[in-house]
């Protein structure tokens, strides 16, 4: 599993919940966050490095947890790799078109995402009869990522992010980006108890339990699976940040360098 920093660690975690017996390795790509307010051949090439990375260490199924990386990356990661290889965007747009009564749906993520119109296509390929009004977030993931989830700044920028989909009525709201899930208190207030919040890494989770399930690669029932972190950046800041975010044993961690990544390429 991959992610440009320590928020895919929410869907790490709903993975560890739903498939205690598999072994995870999360590569964050800590030195090169945020990726969202990056051009998508740069997403595309940390994506492929990363990938050919993790794959030449015999995974059995690659996991695109950065919403960015998946907007900008899964279709070219899928087309040139000889590998599983399963993402966000299509396993919460399947969740929210269940859900939404209205049919508006809003969806909030980085400039990369929204500008990739990813979540756009995935939902009107369910219900090309839906309103689907798309916000991005500048600097809401860097926000939360340093930890700044109650000031004034952030109140204010959840409240701006969240107007436009409140104006437009929408009864679902996917949270289109690792972090979001995190200030999922602070969203719900804005947008009232009648709106309903997508956490894709639920729903990652689930389609990572059934893809296996369906190849038959699931580890035995009653084993205990282990997990370990690479990590692009400084290391210590990844474990301090991590170990908040995950909320677990957070031990096994070592540092991978940008250069020996680089020379992983994906033709
Ligand atoms: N993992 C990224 C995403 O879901 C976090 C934000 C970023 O890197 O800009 O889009």
């Amino acid at each position: 599993m991959f992610d440009s920093g320590v928020g895919g660690l929410t869907v790490l975690h709903e993975c560890l919940v739903a498939l205690p017996e598999e072994d995870f390795i999360y590569l964050g790509d800590t030195g090169r966050f945020p990726y969202g307010p990056r051009p998508i051949g740069d997403i595309r090439a940390f994506a492929g490095q990363i990938a050919s990375h993790l794959l030449s260490l015999d995974v059995k199924l690659l996991v695109v947890a950065c919403n960015s990386a998946t907007a900008a990356a899964l279709p070219w990661l899928q087309e040139r790799l000889d590998a599983s290889i399963i993402g966000a965007v299509h396993p919460e747009s399947e969740a929210a078109v269940q859900t939404t009564q209205n049919r508006k749906i809003g969806v909030l993520a980085t400039e990369a995402t929204i500008a990739s119109r990813s979540y756009q296509r995935a939902l009107l390929e369910l219900d090309a009869g839906l309103q689907v009004v798309a916000q991005s977030c500048p600097e809401l993931a860097s926000m939360i990522q340093a930890g700044d989830v109650s000031s004034p700044e952030m109140v204010a920028a959840v409240k701006g992010y969240a107007n436009p989909l409140k104006e437009a009525e929408v009864d679902t709201v996917i949270l289109g980006c690792t972090h979001y899930p995190l200030v999922t208190p602070m969203l719900q207030r804005v947008f009232g108890r009648d709106v309903t919040l997508i956490n894709p890494a639920r729903e990652i989770a689930r389609q990572a339990g059934q893809t296996l399930e369906r190849k038959g690669a699931r580890n035995a029932a009653g084993r205990e699976g282990a997990y370990s972190f690479l990590c692009t950046g400084n290391v210590e800041a990844f474990v301090d940040v991590g170990a908040r975010f995950l909320q677990m044993p957070f031990d096994d961690v070592r540092g991978i360098e940008i250069p020996e990544l680089e020379r992983m390429t994906v033709a």
